[in-house]
């Protein structure tokens, strides 16, 4: 005979228990946030859709009566009634007279077709925690790169570039003169020898004063990002968000339950003004003041100004992240906002995915004094410190004088390329596309006329090349320039000429529609 209730329940651990007994328990049919708003009845409608879904309970399977459910739940009868009711009218769950309630045999093609395609991965989690579920949901946790750098892709350097033998000799030498302390664990704020290597790299590229102590190696500015946001806000505080602005750091700051208020950028950079009236009481700004992501616009010494006394008068953090500054060409140098900064106020926010590579994931912070102890212990807790071998490399060669002349030749190099997007676009695009004028950077933006970026990205994607709407790094209302974001870094001269003539087919396509 067939048991009346054939579950398979996925543990913790991800074994799964086959049970044969009468009805499954309520607790595994239906979970009850107290803080989740939608109301009781669509709760519990959800939960049983879903513990249908992920095989909790299969069909055919008797269920709890609704009185049953609503003393277990310890709420209303009527609540429940109406929920099973609600669940057989749309097809998941029959009543047969005097027997009870079963999951429907045949169930509603829009359920199968959604327990098909989910990934078995989300079908073994099924309960994730409030945190966990932004987390999933954060911009950045889609964040994938399509295969090699291609025409015109964003955030990837010129890493074909990168002196590779150079970096083997200094790890080889590195590795064969090993020694156990080498091998131990490390300092958790990283490398004496890397952090008085960067704090002396800042001084004079970035115009900043710092002590060694005050430096912690991150895994790259995303880590860094997350760890500020995890051990400076509460869920629920607010925090500024340059608009439109970097997904990373969005994510982070979404990921430790902030409350983003969206700001936005002008010519000047970031509108200070705007964001203390929408939210003076924020716990945290974050900015990239000197070439700002994306839009590329330096924030003006005003503003920076204007921000640093709201950050003093609001107690509030200010959050300078400062992704690719050292790539200029024929600009003036700009100092950054922590070279200004006398009251404690600024985190700056330092990667070497941009200057070097980025599967290094070696970034920096500069903290202020007075938290250096905090961020410390956090990061303890997440991951120790970073690997000390590659740190040891890295060290080598910023002290070795190659990190600078390394920087000095991709300059050379990021000019050239930037030329020939440049020149690329007047050839094949002259009518359609207008770059905006830029000496810094590894990416441009480019205004279009006639065609929808949305769409020219859409149909450009079909042809191989990346060109990313404006519109994608934006989540207001204020509707963005109708432009593309350009990357050139990881684009040869040649790859950018054969990426653009198709660029110039795609806009073509789109104007079309
Ligand atoms: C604005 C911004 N900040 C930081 C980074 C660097 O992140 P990471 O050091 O984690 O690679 C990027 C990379 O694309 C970026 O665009």
């Amino acid at each position: 005979m067939r048991p009346l209730w054939t579950g398979i329940i996925v543990t913790r651990l991800g074994r799964r228990l086959d049970m044969a007994t009468s009805r499954p328990p309520t607790n595994l049919l239906v979970r009850l946030d107290a803080r989740d708003r939608s109301g009781l009845q669509r709760q519990i409608c959800a939960s049983i859709q879903r513990a249908i879904l992920d095989g909790v309970v299969v069909p055919g399977t008797r269920l709890p009566s609704s009185r049953a459910l609503a003393e277990d739940l310890g709420i209303s009868r009527t609540t429940t009634l109406l929920a099973v009711q609600q669940l057989q009218a749309e097809g998941y769950l029959t009543g047969r007279r005097g027997a009870g309630t079963f999951v429907a045999e045949e169930l509603p093609d829009d359920l199968l077709q959604q327990r098909t395609a989910r990934p078995r991965r989300m079908m073994r989690h099924p309960a994730l925690s409030r945190r966990g579920a932004t987390l999933v949901a954060a911009p950045q946790a889609a964040h994938r790169l399509d295969g090699p750098p291609r025409a015109f892709r964003i955030g990837t350097p010129g890493v074909d570039l990168f002196p590779v033998a150079l970096w083997w000799r200094l790890a080889s030498a590195r590795l064969r003169s090993i020694t156990p302390t080498l091998l131990d664990y490390g300092e958790p704020a990283g490398l004496r020898g890397l952090r008085e290597a960067i704090a002396g790299h800042v001084q004079t590229a970035r115009g900043t004063r710092c002590d060694a102590h005050q430096i912690l190696i991150v895994a790259g500015a995303q880590q860094g990002l997350e760890l500020i946001s995890r051990v400076l806000l509460d869920p629920g505080d607010r925090v500024w968000m340059e608009e439109p602005g970097y997904p990373g750091a969005r994510s982070a700051l979404l990921g430790a339950g902030a409350r983003i208020v969206s700001v936005r950028v002008d010519p000047e950079g970031l509108d200070v003004k705007a964001g203390a009236r929408r939210a003076g009481d924020a716990r945290l700004a974050y900015v990239t003041p000197s070439h700002q992501y994306p839009l590329g616009v330096p924030m003006s010494l005003p503003r920076r100004l204007a921000l640093l006394q709201w950050a003093t008068r609001a107690r509030a953090w200010v959050v300078e992240d400062d992704y690719d500054s050292e790539f200029r060409y024929g600009a003036r140098a700009v100092p950054c906002l922590h070279g200004l900064d006398v009251d404690g106020r600024v985190i700056y926010v330092g990667s070497f995915s941009k200057t070097l590579f980025p599967a290094l994931r070696l970034g920096f912070l500069i903290v202020p004094a007075d938290l250096v102890d905090a961020l410390v212990a956090a990061r303890t807790v997440a991951d120790q410190h970073p690997p000390v071998l590659d740190q040891a490399i890295l060290a080598d060669f910023i002290e070795q004088g190659h990190f600078v002349r390394h920087l000095r030749r991709m300059r050379v190099a990021y000019r050239e390329r930037l030329e020939a997007l440049t020149a690329a676009t007047d050839r094949y695009c002259r009518d359609a596309l207008r770059v905006r004028p830029t000496r810094t950077g590894l990416h441009v933006i480019a205004d279009l006329d006639g065609a929808d970026a949305a769409r020219v990205s859409r149909e450009a994607a079909t042809r191989g090349v990346e060109a990313t709407a404006l519109a994608a790094y934006c989540v207001g209302r204020e509707k963005p320039a109708n432009a593309l974001v350009l990357g050139f870094a990881a684009v040869r001269p040649e790859a950018a000429r054969r990426g653009m003539e198709r660029l110039a087919a795609s806009i073509e396509a789109a104007r079309r529609r």
